[in-house]
């Protein structure tokens, strides 16, 4: 992706670095992404009774469940080390990730190999994750707070589990290609209707970048219907500043009565360049039933085998 038509009115652009201060020359040294956060500590309340004993993140879009898919974009996205934001409950995700000796004894002495290669490609590496609770339900943005000693102080990415997207290029790899390019804070962001703005994060859009990206220029968790800036939603992926854990340490509490890292981004843009980016590819919120089911039917067409069966099935149930 080239950057193309950057302006000269653009806040926060290499030129205007000096003026802003010592952070945007930090974030200018495009130090790389090596650490993604995933706040998985939610407790699912929608998918109840499923997610009783079951996390939500643990849910299945056919033969793989939810955070598994956010893991592989962010590891597609050359993500090292990944840091699981957890909660009571929450241990089977610590055990998907971990090595399963007596299944793998089992299949290795039925010769199983092509599952065994299955299990040995999605386990991340020794030492590569690390696991802290949010003790609290305190928000989003105290889930993300609850990272910050693991992340130190380096720039990192934030995938939240709810939200799967399928595109061909990884979603948070689009957004580091962009921030290889231009540092700073960097959110993915797509249109949703008018009337569901309230129950997002919203941006509001200065300068255009290129084609899919733009400066933001402000930004607000869930506006009041018909308040909303724009028509464009925060879609659940950040490139961050380290500088953003000094403001979520003040444990303001903003939408819902709760601590969002929305809040949080907005003070930092005071200081840092925050763009967004709309990326290629399609989002589904499985945080909702509805958006749960149709990915599980879209991943399920992507499969040619799978669709040769589903799809005659699928016209029955709907003739
Ligand atoms: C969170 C963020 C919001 C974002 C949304 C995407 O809200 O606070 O800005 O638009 O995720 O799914 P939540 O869904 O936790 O209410």
């Amino acid at each position: 992706m080239s950057v193309v038509g950057e302006t000269d009115d653009a806040p926060a652009l290499p030129g205007s670095a000096i003026a802003s201060g010592i952070n945007d020359l930090e974030s200018l040294m495009h130090k790389p992404i090596r650490k993604a956060v995933l706040p998985v500590a939610g407790l699912g309340t929608r998918f109840l009774p499923a997610t009783k004993a079951v996390p939500k993140e643990m849910l299945t879009i056919v033969d793989r469940p939810i955070v598994q898919y956010v893991v592989d974009e962010a590891r597609a996205a050359g993500i090292e080390h990944i840091v699981f934001v957890t909660g009571r409950n929450k241990t089977v995700i610590a055990d998907h990730f971990d090595r399963a000796y007596e299944l793998e004894d089992t299949l290795k002495s039925r010769h199983k190999d092509e599952a065994l290669e299955l299990l040995d490609k999605i386990r991340p590496a020794a030492g590569s994750t690390s696991f802290t609770r949010q003790q609290d339900p305190l928000g989003l943005g105290h889930a993300i707070w609850c990272a910050r000693d693991i992340i130190g102080p380096e720039p990192f990415a934030v995938l939240l589990p709810d939200v799967i997207i399928k595109s061909d290029v990884s979603c948070l790899k689009q957004m580091v290609d962009l921030y290889d390019q231009i540092g700073g804070n960097i959110i993915a962001v797509e249109e949703v209707p008018e009337d569901q703005t309230h129950k997002y994060g919203i941006v509001e859009l200065g300068a255009e970048i290129n084609a899919r990206a733009s400066r933001i220029t402000n930004m607000v968790e869930k506006p009041a219907p018909g308040t909303a800036p724009s028509n464009l939603m925060i879609t659940g992926r950040y490139i961050l500043q380290p500088d953003v854990f000094d403001l979520l340490s003040r444990h303001e509490t903003g939408a819902g009565g709760e601590i969002q890292l929305t809040d949080s981004m907005l003070a930092l843009m005071a200081s840092q360049s925050f763009a967004s980016i709309r990326f290629e590819g399609k989002s589904y919120d499985c945080g909702s039933k509805a958006g749960f089911l149709i990915a599980n039917i879209a991943y399920a067409l992507d499969d040619q085998d799978l669709a040769g069966e589903l799809l005659p099935l699928l016209h029955d149930v709907l003739d």
